[in-house]
């Protein structure tokens, strides 16, 4: 193990990379902190009364749970008084989240999915928060249109995941590194640097209860994977889905895989199921960064220009050979 805490590594960073400001650095250390603050909330389960729904519904009509909730409110508590931010955005947020005038104001703008995969939280599967970070692009006051910048604009990206143990994972476009957290320290430990996903790979995620739904470049895609060894691929593929996007994602970025969560008849018309800001640009640049692709089926992801806040876009991404493969018989 390295000794090196996310605080270190920060201080370090920053010396070598002109990007990352003193202000960038204590955004990533206040959301280390509130993730922390996550974990602990999500660890007492039961204990804490803090499974189960909220009773409420966020802004795309899913009902919330409340941990969704505590999550949110814990990001939005930590991150409002440090002066470093200008306004947040989050999917249980219907508007943008401007920071109070008592509060010293900062250029960045912080958007996050508080609490990924919480329809696996009453069930004791891992979870995540996912986040990105931008910068406003001039001194007016932040409207909407300053968080619809394409994912190549995001200055760091990085998500949490809370499984057996919690972890960390992070870019500032200078490549990915993971910390895990040392429970009796209280601190984010340097684990990985440089995490790279290989270019081929045997394994693939996707939710196959959508399969009917499925456009055809993406049923040839998943019936020639398992058609295995005895089809066109001439090799048999492994399939895991998780439900929790930080959980699929982290399993690509550590071992390889294909994760998709493609448009489909049932998501059409509100052009797929995770969202652009705050759930696929932030994945997306982790797996650039680590080596791998990430595209819609037939665009690249960060290239878009979102329209809306809580757009929501088809997900292809891992390794970068099977996105290729993807990408292509869609575009076929
Ligand atoms: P969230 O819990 O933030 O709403 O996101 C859930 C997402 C994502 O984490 C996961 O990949 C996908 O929804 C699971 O969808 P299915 O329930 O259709 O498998
Ligand atoms: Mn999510
Ligand atoms: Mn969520």
């Amino acid at each position: 193990m390295s000794g090196i805490t996310l605080s270190r590594y920060l201080v370090e960073q920053q010396r070598n990379n002109p990007a990352i400001t003193p202000d960038l650095r204590l955004i990533v250390e206040s959301v280390a902190s509130a993730c922390k603050a996550i974990g602990v909330a999500i660890g007492k389960g039961e204990l804490a009364g803090v499974l189960g729904g909220a009773g409420s519904e966020n802004i795309q009509g899913e009902a919330q749970k409340k941990l969704d909730v505590i999550s949110n409110d814990i990001l939005i508590r930590t991150k409002q008084a440090n002066g470093t931010l200008a306004a947040m955005a989050s999917e249980e947020m219907d508007e943008i989240y401007l920071i109070p005038t008592e509060y010293p104001q900062g250029d960045y703008l912080l958007l996050f999915d508080p609490l990924d995969g919480s329809s696996n939280i009453d069930v004791n599967i891992s979870v995540g928060t996912i986040f990105s970070v931008l910068k406003k692009a001039d001194d007016n006051e932040v409207t909407v249109t300053d968080f619809l910048q394409p994912g190549t604009a995001q200055v760091c990206a990085g998500y949490a995941v809370y499984g057996p143990s919690t972890q960390m994972v992070l870019t500032f476009g200078q490549g990915v590194d993971c910390f895990t957290l040392d429970r009796e320290l209280g601190e984010f430990i340097l684990t990985q640097r440089q995490m790279r996903i290989p270019e081929d790979t045997k394994e693939f995620a996707i939710n196959m209860s959508n399969q009917r739904f499925w456009e055809s470049p993406v049923q040839r895609y998943i019936e020639e994977l398992l058609m295995g060894s005895t089809g066109p691929r001439e090799k048999d593929f492994n399939m895991r889905w998780v439900a929790s996007m930080v959980a699929d994602v982290h399993r690509i970025l550590t071992r390889g895989g294909v994760f998709m969560y493609p448009v489909d008849s049932k998501t059409r018309e509100q052009g797929g199921k995770l969202r652009l800001l705050y759930e696929a640009n932030p994945m997306s640049m982790l797996i650039e960064q680590a080596g791998g692709a990430s595209t819609t089926g037939r665009e690249r992801i960060m290239a878009l220009e979102p329209q809306k806040l809580h757009q929501r876009v088809p997900v292809v991404l891992g390794s970068k050979n099977e996105v290729e493969r993807v990408t292509r018989y869609h575009n076929e």
